[in-house]
């Protein structure tokens, strides 16, 4: 069968691209989905179990770091378009290790646009290559204002700044080659197969399991938070309509300080695991702040629906109740995630604190 388009995905065994690459293999069986991951901790091939033997889809296990081996498999397989998620994406992380950081959202980024750069050097109008990036990159909020999709960046993380330079290096090879960009930056993700690093599975998993909740300074850190199937359906949408040499902002008009979010979990979770009033409550800890916290984020994502019609789609509270039964059933793929090299992440992470 001949396929109308031949998209690579990269980061597609991660928490978005999964949603990513199952919205696309299940919505378009007219486009052939080449998944390219490096499968690092957070790539995890369960994610995608029910749409792996779809005749529409396949997986290529390589890191974007390798521009040989980039430009070697955009050759031969002259993909028609790339959505490009594959970073190194916790920013806690970004603090013990900035250097890989550096090389995947930076370098591996770079590797990319000159791969997709050479193969479609004599059509490139025919081509989009949509990079995925984050609201981090504008930086902190005071107690009001939004981000908009002009506001000027000031990253203040190893990973944003990371994220912030792989933006600009899009946004060169519009101006400069003519590459046919699009870039979308998102506020914070939560629902199924999250790596539980990221606070919503983190402090699941701990409520589930009676461990201390660690929450950073004072717990007045603001975040806005978007259900993932609205950032993928929103992608979509961008992905097919969006101009090129655009950006998106995608927010969910759903701003929460981390305690008070912490709270409405922990009265959720008590209710799912019929445990009394207040019981998951006591397990909040105070402990030292993350370094360089941004204080908050907040997105205008009005361009996106105004220009393209999305909004999005669940309200927070339900939301939150399909995230928590999501976590509580699936056990075996929580227990797989949190063994091993987990341990020793969280013990370095969270023991001194
Ligand atoms: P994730 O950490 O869950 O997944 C990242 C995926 O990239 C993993 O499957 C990993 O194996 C893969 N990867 C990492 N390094 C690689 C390399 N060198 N080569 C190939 N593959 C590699 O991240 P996520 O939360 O799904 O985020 C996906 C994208 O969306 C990232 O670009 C991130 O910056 C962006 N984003 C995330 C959020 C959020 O709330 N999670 C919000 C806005 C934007
Ligand atoms: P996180 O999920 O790491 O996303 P990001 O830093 O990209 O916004 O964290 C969300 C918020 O929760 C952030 O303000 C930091 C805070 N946090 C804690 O208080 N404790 C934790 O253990 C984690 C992981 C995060």
């Amino acid at each position: 069968m001949s396929f109308k388009k031949k998209i690579l995905i990269t980061g597609g065994a991660g928490f978005i691209g999964s949603h990513l690459v199952r919205l696309f293999v299940n919505k378009y069986p007219e486009y052939q989905i080449v998944n390219l991951d490096a499968l690092t901790y957070a790539g995890n091939l369960a994610n995608l179990k029910d749409i792996e033997n779809k005749s529409n889809y396949r997986f290529v296990k390589m890191d974007i770091v390798d521009a040989n081996a980039i430009s070697k498999l955009f050759e031969e397989e002259q993909f028609t378009d790339i959505i490009h998620l594959a970073a190194e994406s916790h920013v806690d992380r970004s603090i013990t290790n900035p250097t890989e950081f550096v090389m995947t959202n930076v370098i591996g980024t770079v590797n990319l646009l000159n791969a997709a750069k050479f193969i479609w050097r004599e059509n490139m109008k025919a081509h989009r290559f949509y990079h995925v990036s984050t609201d981090e990159v504008y930086g902190s909020l005071g107690e009001t204002g939004m981000f908009t999709e002009t506001t000027a960046y000031d990253p203040h993380s190893p990973y944003s700044a990371s994220k912030a330079s792989s933006d600009h290096f899009v946004r060169a090879y519009y101006d400069t080659f003519g590459l046919q960009t699009v870039i979308s930056n998102c506020s914070n993700n939560y629902g199924s197969y999250q790596f539980p690093e990221k606070l919503l599975p983190l402090f699941i998993n701990n409520i589930k399991t009676y461990k201390p909740l660690p929450v950073y300074g004072k717990g007045e850190n603001i975040r806005d938070w978007l259900w993932v199937e609205d950032h993928a359906r929103a992608i979509d949408v961008i992905f097919h309509q969006a101009a090129s040499g655009s950006t998106y902002n995608i927010g969910g008009h759903n701003e929460w300080t981390n305690i008070d979010l912490i709270k409405l979990l922990c009265k959720v979770m008590d209710k799912k695991l019929g445990r009394g009033k207040g019981e998951s409550e006591k397990l909040i800890t105070y402990v030292t702040d993350r370094a360089g916290h941004d204080l908050r984020y907040a997105i205008d994502s009005s361009k996106l629906q105004k220009d393209l019609g999305w909004t999005p789609s669940l309200q927070f509270e339900e939301g939150l109740e399909k995230t928590v039964d999501w976590y509580l059933e699936n056990t075996e793929w929580l227990a797989n995630v949190t063994s091993g090299d987990y341990q020793k992440y969280y013990e370095g992470q969270y023991a001194k604190r």
